[in-house]
């Protein structure tokens, strides 16, 4: 049992959501996908869109070995330079997390999205927090729905779990979270060290600071009118590094360039990583965070399990890293963590709408 003290020293909810049917059951049962039902899910503005089709190496490939390894640091931090300046989305590869891990953490997330409706619940989102499984950003009755499922859960700090909302089963989820969740912080530090030394920053002090994790683990249903829909809406990421795994071989994330959608091609078990709006604000807009958004398949379902890395969601402020606001200009206001935290959970998933809030110019 956890006890009252245990409780409060957790960050207060994070922000809630309006609570919405299970896009999952909708799909499986397509009497309940009325017409009237249907019409939330309907994007009319998406029709025209240009999407290119990209290729496997259409975005920057690091490799992290590489990146630690003497002989070859120098051209690897380069190319993560780029990437991280030019593109805001590159895909790690050789990252070392263990491939039973990786299995693990895949099957976990399959076996649980298919557990009957009644087990899924226990964990469902409790109101006015948005961890759990249900949906996020569902802020107004009217606005579009995307078509999709989540669980969403905070894993690092230990001490800001809420482990009444962790799944028991399937029965290897738990464990398969926690090593996972270990794997990924490590690989997501060693991208933060490697940032910080491109940025001309201290590297321990820069990594040290993204103590927390959190998980969003995305299931998006098949859907007749797959090319009608959306899976998730664009959005860039609130929070500073996403490590995001494919869980599944269907593909569906696009990613905003040159005022067009290009598909991401992940390679088999590498990580597509992004620059969040956190990091867009903390480097003082050196690297930017992108806008992206996942479309849905006619046939196939699609997991992905995206990992999110932060400052302290307590006791903080967010704003650009004064060291790297030294002698020039600053683009950003620094606000208190509750109050960024706020404007994320209380935007819709709009865009850089959050980041937009945040520039003092605009
Ligand atoms: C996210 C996200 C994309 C995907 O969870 O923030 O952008 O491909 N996911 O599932
Ligand atoms: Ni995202």
């Amino acid at each position: 049992m956890e006890t009252a003290s245990t409780t409060s020293t957790r960050p207060g909810k994070l922000g809630s959501s309006i609570p919405v049917k299970s896009v999952q059951d909708l799909a499986a049962n397509s009497n309940n996908l009325t017409a009237e039902v249907l019409e939330r899910y309907i994007r009319p503005e998406i029709d025209g869109d240009t999407v290119s089709d990209g290729e496997s190496g259409a975005i920057p490939i690091v490799d992290l070995g590489r990146l630690f390894d003497e002989q070859f640091m120098q051209d690897e931090a380069a190319k993560l330079k780029l990437a991280c300046e030019e593109w805001g989305f590159f895909q790690v590869t050789n990252h070392g997390i263990p491939n039973k891990v990786i299995e693990g953490i895949k099957a976990a997330t399959e076996e649980f999205f298919k557990l009957p409706p009644e087990e899924k619940q226990k964990v469902a989102q409790l109101p006015g927090d948005v961890q759990g499984y249900g949906q996020a950003f569902v802020v107004s009755e009217d606005q579009k729905l995307d078509w999709a499922d989540m669980y969403f859960i905070v894993i690092q700090p230990v001490q800001n779990r809420n482990m009444r909302l962790w799944p028991t089963k399937p029965s290897i989820f738990r464990d398969s979270l926690e090593s996972y969740s270990v794997e990924l912080k490590k690989v997501a530090d060693c991208l933060l060290r490697s940032m910080a030394v491109n940025l001309g920053i201290d590297p321990e002090k820069f990594s040290s600071k993204f103590e927390s994790q959190t998980m969003r683990f995305n299931y998006y249903p098949p859907c007749r009118y797959a090319d009608k829909v959306l899976g998730l809406s664009p959005h860039s990421d609130g929070a500073g590094l996403t490590l995001l795994l494919q869980a599944s071989q269907v593909e569906g994330l696009q990613i905003k360039r040159d005022g067009s959608w290009l598909a991401i091609k992940p390679l088999p078990d590498a990580l597509i990583v992004n620059i969040g709006d956190l990091l867009e604000v903390l480097s003082n807009g050196k690297y930017k965070s992108i806008e992206h958004r996942a479309v849905i398949h006619g046939e196939k379902e699609r997991m992905s399990i995206a990992a999110f890395h932060s400052t302290s969601f307590t006791g903080t402020t967010v704003g650009p890293l004064p060291e790297l606001v030294e002698g020039s200009e600053e683009f950003y206001k620094t606000v208190s963590m509750e109050e960024y935290i706020k404007l994320f959970i209380s935007r819709k998933l709009d865009g850089k709408s959050l980041v937009e809030q945040m520039k003092l110019k605009k």
